[in-house]
């Protein structure tokens, strides 16, 4: 029987998220109980390309749960793409003995965690991300700590938007995804919400905003989402078509701060808790997830090719009761 004492690592990686810290310290503190030797890799996977690591214990998580971005740092290490990069990790992981590794990060991270898995270290990712942009899971942590702070500082934009009847043009954070706009946009008002994944008509938000005002609308929110970009130019173009006097405001990484809302502190405790299980079991190259509020996990490649669906309903929704 093989009794040697499991050791795994534990990284974040990619932008950071609120909640991450609430990932590592259910990584920890599970693994640990569970008898498994914990180490911390710093910096993302530079952290195991350089070997900049750290032993955890149960106290070295304490009084993190409730902070924002992440106590084992992050970054985004493009020496981790190429195979040296990979022989690098995979060596420093044979001599500080990991057998396994948890990866908390989007889906660049995921790539990495399979790249790792295929050269003999089983590494499980967790979904850590504000853009939501990851398909096998119904929430990423982060996601809703940033959908709230956008909501309370599109709250505060929309009182001094009231008092001066002007429009204001909101960007939120979201290269490639509008879950974050489409949701702050529909819980704050938003006259038109603009995303990447439907097709930009200015014409039609200028139209919607003009039947809006016959109807006796004095103040207008618009939500961007930064894939889609140009606010200072959309708002020169309200004022311009509309005669409405426009402002814009990037929110830009005030989102990716704060502490973690009761979601995601709850999401990252219950998807840290699987991926020790599964590390445990001797089972990588998996991603977790939450899907209808159960834990899921699948193949790491399997989860990268699925697609997920923007809610258009949704989107129709906010566009049916914004007037
Ligand atoms: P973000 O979307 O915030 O950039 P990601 O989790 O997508 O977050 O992080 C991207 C990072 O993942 C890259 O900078 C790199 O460090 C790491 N990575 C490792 N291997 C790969 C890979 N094969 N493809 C893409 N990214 C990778
Ligand atoms: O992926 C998270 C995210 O915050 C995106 O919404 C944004 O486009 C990007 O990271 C910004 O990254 P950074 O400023 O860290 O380069």
């Amino acid at each position: 029987m093989d009794t040697k004492q499991k050791t795994i690592g534990v990284l974040t990686s990619g932008g950071d998220a609120p909640g991450m810290n609430a990932a590592v310290r259910a990584v920890v503190r599970a693994a640990i109980k569970k008898g498994m030797r914990v180490i911390g890799i710093k910096r993302g996977y530079n952290g195991l390309i350089n070997g900049d690591l750290i032993e955890m214990n149960m106290r070295s998580v304490s009084d993190i749960i409730h902070r924002g971005g992440t106590i084992l740092y992050t970054a985004r290490c493009l020496e981790f793409k190429e195979e040296a990069g990979l022989q690098k990790a995979k060596q420093t992981c044979l001599d500080a003995g990991i057998d396994g590794i948890v990866a908390i990060g989007g889906d660049g991270s995921f790539r990495g965690a399979a790249d790792l898995s295929v050269r003999g270290i089983p590494c499980v990712g967790i979904p850590g991300t504000i853009d939501n942009d990851i398909s096998c899971t119904d929430y990423t942590i982060g996601y809703d700590t940033a959908m709230n702070t956008a909501m309370e500082m599109v709250d505060k934009i929309r009182d001094t938007a009231q008092s001066h009847d002007r429009c204001s043009v909101v960007e939120v954070m979201g290269r490639r995804a509008g879950y974050i706009a489409l949701n702050t946009g529909i819980a704050c008002g938003a006259t038109y919400i603009l995303v990447p994944e439907i097709e930009v008509d200015v014409e039609d938000m200028i139209n919607k905003i003009k039947e809006a005002q016959k109807l006796g609308k004095q103040n207008f929110i618009i939500l961007v989402a930064e894939g889609i970009g140009g606010s200072v130019e959309l708002a020169k173009r309200i004022e311009e078509e509309t005669g409405i006097e426009s402002r814009a405001t990037i929110l830009g990484h005030v989102q990716r701060g704060g502490n973690p809302t009761v979601r995601d502190r709850v999401l990252a405790s219950q998807l840290a808790y699987r991926a020790v299980e599964l590390l445990n079991d001797g089972i990588g190259n998996r991603v977790v997830g939450i899907q209808r509020d159960e834990v899921v996990d699948f193949d790491i490649l399997e989860a990268l090719k699925m697609k997920k669906e923007f809610p258009m309903e949704l989107y129709k929704i906010a566009n049916d009761i914004s007037f």
